[in-house]
């Protein structure tokens, strides 16, 4: 699968904390990212991987796209409004690559990792 490696992956954080319910946190729509990746056929230009924890859990809810020169990490994901966003992203992403223009609700969840 050298093709799919070599596109941008969505990872969205669906681990011990994002998407825990039990703990406060908003559902990750799994399910619905799942089936939109396949209908709109964004899996031939974006991979989509539900990931377990991605190291920083007290920005719940957490996704990272990423590329060979890129990660770009938004959090604090706490709603169904956000993770629209986040398909519209990838939509964006899938026309025009990387740097494509990420919605404006999502901008004030950018962050950029530490060292940990
Ligand atoms: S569970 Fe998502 S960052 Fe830890």
């Amino acid at each position: 699968m050298i093709e799919s490696e070599a596109l941008p992956t969505m990872f969205v954080c669906d681990g011990c904390c994002c998407g825990r319910t039990e703990k406060g946190h908003a559902e990750v729509p799994v399910n619905k990212l799942k089936t939109t990746w396949k209908r709109e056929k964004l899996d031939k230009k974006i991979n989509l991987k539900i990931s377990n924890c991605l190291g920083y859990c007290s920005l719940h809810n957490v996704t990272v796209l990423k590329n060979k020169n890129k990660k770009t990490w938004i959090g604090k994901l706490s709603s169904e409004e956000h993770y629209k966003a986040v398909i519209e992203w990838a939509e964006n992403v899938a026309l025009d690559g990387v740097n494509a223009k990420m919605p404006n609700i999502l901008v004030p969840h950018l962050f950029l990792p530490t060292e940990m």
